[in-house]
């Protein structure tokens, strides 16, 4: 099976529609989405409908379960929270009772999908350690483990008998074909996919794995998009300058 993983959307159509262009060229049996569609870029309602469109397992993130009040506007820093109040006025009863019924993980073959941490998936909590990351791989009961939320590109390999992370890849050279050789009876994968929408890790391009695990093969790819109409229609909106500005330089 061939997936095709995206995160962190957050309502950017030019970046979703560069990314759907490039996996037009693959054979893709799977659209995965590891939440947060909405939020932050102009064009909510479309990104949903592509993603439906696709057939995507989506799991919700922060930001879509704000929209629909399962997460309060006082977790959000006020840019944020500009953004999620204009959102929730651009979508209909239809698309914002989609983001209400979404579930926080879902399991896809080998893959389990989380937003933030499967340890708490509902606190919405940053991986930001080892720790964090062993007791999130302790917990899945799938090969791989996919998570969003950080807006950047992660690889992390888990030796379960031994309770250790063999392989931490964060560099994009290396990051663009992950093979996956440990023996799936010992081993543990987490895999972040990067940002569609607004990636955080210095490089403006829109990010997106394939993850093919019959070639047992990950890779997370950089796909250019048009920022500047992205950024022209945040400011037309009325939206916070800094939703703009922030694309340009990925961070
Ligand atoms: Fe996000």
């Amino acid at each position: 099976m061939k997936y095709a993983v995206l995160s962190d959307i957050h309502g950017n159509l030019e970046a979703l529609s560069a990314v759907m262009e490039r996996l037009n060229a693959e054979r893709i049996d799977r659209y995965l989405c590891l939440g947060d569609v909405v939020g932050y870029g102009a064009d909510p309602a479309a990104c949903l409908e592509r993603l439906e469109a696709c057939g995507a397992v989506t799991v919700g993130g922060n930001h879509d379960v704000a929209c629909v009040g399962k997460l309060g506007l006082d977790w959000f820093h006020d840019t944020a929270r500009a953004a999620l109040e204009w959102t929730r006025e651009q979508l209909s009863f239809a698309e914002l009772d989609g983001l209400r019924r979404l579930p926080l993980t879902a399991t896809e073959g080998p893959l389990t999908l989380v937003h933030g941490t499967l340890t708490h998936p509902e606190r919405f909590e940053y991986l930001v350690d080892f720790a964090q990351a062993v007791e999130m791989l302790e917990r899945c009961r799938t090969l791989m483990c996919l998570l969003g939320h950080t807006h950047v590109p992660l690889f992390i390999e888990y030796d379960r008998p031994q309770r250790r992370i063999v392989r931490v890849l964060t560099v994009a050279e290396e990051l663009r074909d992950v093979a996956v050789q440990g023996d799936p009876a010992t081993r543990r994968y987490l895999v972040n996919p990067g940002s569609v929408g607004q990636p955080r890790d210095g490089d403006p391009r829109a990010s997106v794995a394939i993850i093919d695990t019959d070639q047992r093969r990950v890779a997370v790819e950089r796909v250019p998009y048009d920022v500047a109409a992205a950024q022209r229609k945040i400011r037309q909106a009325g939206l916070p300058a800094f939703l703009a500005d922030r694309l340009a330089i990925g961070r």
